[in-house]
């Protein structure tokens, strides 16, 4: 995790790394630093905390340089303390660094380099990488971008790194492995990010480094970009970037959360956009067409994910077993890979990840590939590292989601899905047209349900209000909504520190029943589909023993209200759509919840939204 940003051009270096950490910190928020390279050497500044704890570190500082870097930190190497936090700098004091990634065999090294009479003052992998890179430069006379390439030859790992030399107030030096580093082309300025949101508003122009590439970004000359392994000189494409500043601002919510929440029918209609034609019952997906008679032939689909992508996985596989009625497996991408899986040439891997940089998830995937299976992508970062090793894919267009917490990624992810399963299960002949036809109709008017779905948000600050101190919370649902349950569960947990936990509501007699008691709040999905009479019986259950029961029913319900101390209505639909629309009020309450009891919303502790470590 962690997110690196620099810059190097005739601007003030430091508003851009500061306001760029700032649309960084989702990556990581337990301290902060930046540095700056004066002709006069540098001036550095870091703290334990967030970026506006760095801000007020750096009053009274010199701060008019032209050309710095930055980082804010989710610890791996060493508790978040200020000498462990970014920038780290090198023995002889001419060389600073920032790293996003783990160097694994950095005990090895730092061996190494004790033997050689290195120090180290912080507990950090990163510092041992810039002495390596100061040890090559000073012992061989190098360059420092031969001095990184030699350091980076030697390094097990992931790495996005930034390194300069206070001796060269013209130059910044990258390089990549596994973790995502862009550079945004001005007009004689340079940007470099973790993604692209620090410089969108600078420049549309963008290179994103590969895996093993690293460049040297020299003011005036064009950016060099070569391979780290052979020195072979490469031409890197320029993408346009589609981001707006817009979309990574708040607009007037307290909240990023709370406006992503409230973005769900636009992002939900933009998932489906030039795909769903529901008049003609037409659905285009390029990714799956192309490729239609390997997912006809496939044996079995497997998918797989971490955190909220893998209950999206979830409900996939309801859906496509539904649908399609291809067999579905939904694994912990972290499991997966160390599991020696079996995995058969006709088998079809499906990633699912909002970041498209999730390490488990992108190694799964290698594995798969590596094994033969035919790899599919559903991301929502264009451009991500796990759209870019996949052989198909389909992007969920939910915009940039910033809230650590996922939630128009989610329900985008199902829109997706529930698009993939209808156009498999329509060219496999397993739908009727007159299915077919209706869910398509369906799907195209879930925008408008959840718009209908985000009213109640009144009725849910009032529930919130009434369980806000509680401890635990159970989750129940069935079917398509066992995920839902879980997912519900995981947003109040991550965000709101309450202990929360999902299961399928029948399995609550084998275990979680035993917790009910007059203070324990059971949210129930009990839509009026699928298995509505045994969720009804679920909550007599748990009625007997006293649990306080808030249930998310289809609007006009009266078995349910009669039994539940609260209801929240959603709008009739299929089951198919169900947890789309009952997760609404599931985020809504735990935005709610975490807001009252006094939580960082937006970045729960320990936290953070891109896991690019495993
Ligand atoms: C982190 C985030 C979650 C996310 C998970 C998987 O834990 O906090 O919100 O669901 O990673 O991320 P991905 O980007 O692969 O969907």
């Amino acid at each position: 995790m962690c997110g690196i940003v620099g810059y190097i051009g005739s601007r003030e270096a430091y508003p851009i790394i500061i306001n760029g950490l700032k649309r960084l910190e989702y990556r990581g928020y337990d301290s902060a630093g930046f540095v700056l390279n004066y002709p006069e050497g540098l001036e550095m500044v870091k703290t334990k905390g967030k970026v506006v704890d760095l801000e007020d570190k750096a009053q009274g500082v010199k701060l008019h340089a032209n050309i710095g870097v930055g980082h804010t930190r989710w610890a791996t190497h060493g508790v978040p303390n200020d000498i462990n936090s970014h920038p780290h700098m090198s023995n002889n004091g001419n060389l600073v660094i920032v790293h996003n990634g783990i160097i694994e065999n950095y005990e090895a090294i730092k061996i190494k380099l004790y033997s050689e009479g290195y120090v180290f003052h912080s507990e950090t992998d990163t510092e041992v990488l810039v002495n390596l890179i100061e040890y090559f430069k000073e012992k061989e006379n190098l360059n420092l971008t031969d001095a990184v390439r030699y350091a980076l030859t030697e390094v097990i790992g992931a790495f996005a790194i930034a390194v300069m030399d206070s001796q060269n107030t013209d130059e910044i030096v990258v390089g990549r492995l596994g973790s995502p580093l862009a550079i945004g082309i001005g007009e004689d300025e340079f940007f470099i990010a973790s993604d692209a949101s620090p410089f969108v508003e600078f420049t549309k122009d963008a290179i994103y480094l590969e895996d093993g590439e690293m460049a040297t970004i020299k003011r005036g000359e064009k950016v060099k970009v070569r391979k780290i392994v052979d020195n072979k000189e490469v031409h890197p494409s320029i993408h346009e970037l589609q981001l707006d500043l817009e979309q990574i601002e708040k607009g007037g919510y307290e909240h990023f959360m709370l406006k992503e929440i409230n973005e769900q029918p636009k992002s939900i209609h933009d998932t489906m956009r030039g795909r769903l034609l529901p008049d003609e019952g037409i659905i285009k997906m390029a990714g799956i067409w192309d490729h239609m008679e390997r997912f006809k032939k496939a044996k079995r689909i497997i998918i797989v994910a971490c955190g909220t992508s893998w209950h999206a996985g979830l409900v996939g596989e309801y859906l496509i077993e539904e649908l399609a009625r291809i067999p579905v497996e939904v694994e912990y991408a972290s499991e997966f890979r160390y599991r020696n899986p079996i995995i058969n040439k006709n088998d079809i891997v499906i990633a699912i990840s909002q970041s498209g940089e999730t390490a488990d998830t992108l190694a799964a995937l290698k594995l798969a590939k590596e094994k033969g299976a035919f790899i599919y992508g559903i991301c929502n970062v264009v451009g991500s590292s796990i759209a870019r090793i996949t052989d198909a894919g389909s992007y969920t267009h939910a915009g940039p989601e910033i809230g650590v917490a996922s939630t128009k990624a989610f329900t985008a992810q199902l829109t997706i899905l529930t698009l993939i399963a209808l156009k498999l299960g329509k060219h496999k002949g397993n739908l009727s047209n007159e299915r077919f036809m209706s869910l398509c109709y369906e799907l195209s008017t879930i925008p408008s349900k959840v718009e209908k779905a985000l009213n109640t948000n009144d009725i849910v600050k009032k529930i919130s209000e009434i369980y806000k101190d509680a401890e635990n919370a159970l989750y129940l649902g069935r079917g398509y909504n066992f995920p839902t349950a879980l997912e519900g569960a995981l947003k109040l947990k991550e965000i709101s520190y309450i202990h929360a936990e999902g299961y399928p509501a029948a399995e609550m007699k084998h275990g979680p029943i035993a917790l009910i008691d007059e203070n324990m709040p059971v949210f129930v999905i009990a839509i009026n589909k699928g298995h509505y009479e045994k969720v009804v019986s679920n909550i007599q259950e748990i009625k007997s023993r006293s649990g306080q029961i808030i249930a998310v029913v289809t609007e006009g319900d009266k078995q349910v209200r009669d039994l539940a101390d609260h209801v929240i209505e959603i709008p009739e639909c299929s089951e198919e759509f169900s947890p789309i629309l009952a997760s609404i009020p599931l985020q809504l309450l735990s935005y709610h919840v975490a807001v009252m009891r006094g939580c960082n919303v937006d970045q729960p502790r320990n936290l953070a939204k891109s896991v690019t470590v495993e």
